[in-house]
């Protein structure tokens, strides 16, 4: 592979005392300011990455600095055995904002999902306890613990950890018919991401959310939406499901819900949310006072109507320029997929070896399923800061271009 050595793979170098679980470029960041990061060598980068769909306000937003630095003065944590205000005021704005009566916050995202999984095998536990199966579909990423990756059904997840949890089914992405035939009496929860984020920016139809929210009501089972890459603003609406007008049973936020502070949540109605009685769930840290601080400041300016307005414009202007884009470089970019800022570019080089070229050009951009690139800026992005990376895009294009056009052993 060709560009300058810096940033290129190192998967776990000798001296390193981290668990070698992913394989990183030797880049490591000291400092960001809105959408740029600066490097530890002192290099100026364009974020696309913004912490893979954290960062929703950008790194520094003033406003998510100023209420750290406030409520750290104040109080860090409590725990949960007692009332916590701050809690209750960002639960009240996320039931305002949403179709949800209750919430509970966790640290991640994969907290949240575990929670919604249980939430949901304990709403039929009652009257229906072989209800346990829950549905997903291919690409669909929920996390990393045991249930979030069952959930997932990646295989590459899966292997070498024992045997499968029961009463998981991994169905073709959008396969309504599949999903018709699948969907019966022991069924307790479809859970879908509006738009797939790791399997390679892959949104479900308007036509399709609807049609699957029919068919849990017919069935009787719940219809979970992890919204933890996809919401918050990315797609253009406060949560992708709002463009099609499609409310869940559950709902699961993370990322951009804390700015870049772990925080997670599982929204439920009422009724979904029946089964989680005292003692059925818990979390020492999930929702403590400095976490809280933060994501409602993060909630309150990603909910302003401007916001949102804003999101859909740099995104308007993105869909059109990556369009053009594609065109020009149909030997690089095979589509352009996605919704709002969660871009998917599905690519004909190597995903991983295209990455590297951008990072050539001082642009960070993130992998995803399919062969697929991701643009995941933060909603701040300016049109000119998106015409930058578009620019910067279009080099990396020009590069790999240039190095399928290169003689077998030339590139290195
Ligand atoms: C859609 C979705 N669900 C769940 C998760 C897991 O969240 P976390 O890594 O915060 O545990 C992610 C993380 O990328 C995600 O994109």
């Amino acid at each position: 592979m060709s560009g300058p050595a810096s940033t290129h793979t190192d998967p776990n170098p000798s001296s390193s005392h981290i668990m070698g679980v992913y394989s990183r470029p030797t880049l490591a960041f000291e400092r960001g300011v809105g959408v740029r990061l600066y490097s530890t060598e002192g290099d100026e980068y364009l974020d696309c990455v913004a912490g893979i769909a954290v960062n929703g306000l950008g790194h520094a937003h003033p406003k998510l600095v100023q209420a750290l630095k406030d409520q750290g003065e104040k109080l860090w944590h409590v725990s949960n055995i007692y009332r916590i205000p701050e809690q209750e005021a960002l639960a009240a704005r996320l039931c305002d904002e949403t179709f949800a009566d209750v919430v509970f916050f966790t640290n991640s995202g994969t907290e949240a999902i575990e929670l919604a999984l249980k939430a949901a095998r304990k709403y039929h536990a009652k009257d229906a306890p072989e209800r346990i199966d829950v549905i997903t579909f291919e690409g669909a990423f929920h996390g990393r613990s045991y249930a979030a990756v069952n959930a997932g059904g990646n295989p590459a997840y899966l292997e070498g950890f024992g045997p499968r949890l029961p009463g998981y089914i991994n169905l073709p992405f959008g396969d309504m018919e599949a999903l018709k035939a699948a969907v019966g009496p022991t069924t307790a929860a479809v859970m879908l991401e509006p738009v797939q984020g790791e399997g390679g920016a892959r949104a479900f139809s308007d036509q399709d959310l609807r049609a699957i929210r029919r068919l849990c009501d017919e069935a009787g089972a719940l219809l979970i939406f992890d919204e933890i890459q996809c919401g918050m603003g990315r797609t253009g609406k406060l949560f992708a499901c709002e463009w099609a007008r499609v409310e869940p049973d559950i709902m699961t936020v993370a990322k951009a819900l804390g700015g870049g502070f772990p925080v997670g949540a599982c929204l439920a109605t009422d009724k979904a949310a029946s089964g989680m009685t005292v003692g059925t769930h818990g979390s020492t840290y999930g929702g403590n006072p400095l976490a809280m601080a933060v994501g409602l400041a993060a909630f309150n300016e990603v909910s302003k109507p401007e916001t949102l307005e804003h999101v859909r414009q740099v995104a308007g202007y993105f869909s059109q320029q990556l369009s053009g884009l594609k065109d020009r470089y149909p030997d690089v970019i095979a589509e352009v997929r996605g919704k709002g800022l969660l871009i998917g570019l599905k690519l004909i080089p190597n995903n991983r070896e295209f990455m590297a070229l951008a990072r050539d050009q001082r642009l960070l951009i993130a992998g995803g399923g399919e062969n697929c690139v991701r643009l995941l800026p933060a909603l701040i992005m300016t049109v000119d800061e998106a015409r930058e990376v578009v620019e910067k895009l279009e080099a990396a294009c020009r590069a790999a271009r240039a190095q399928a056009a290169a003689p077998a052993g030339a590139a290195g």
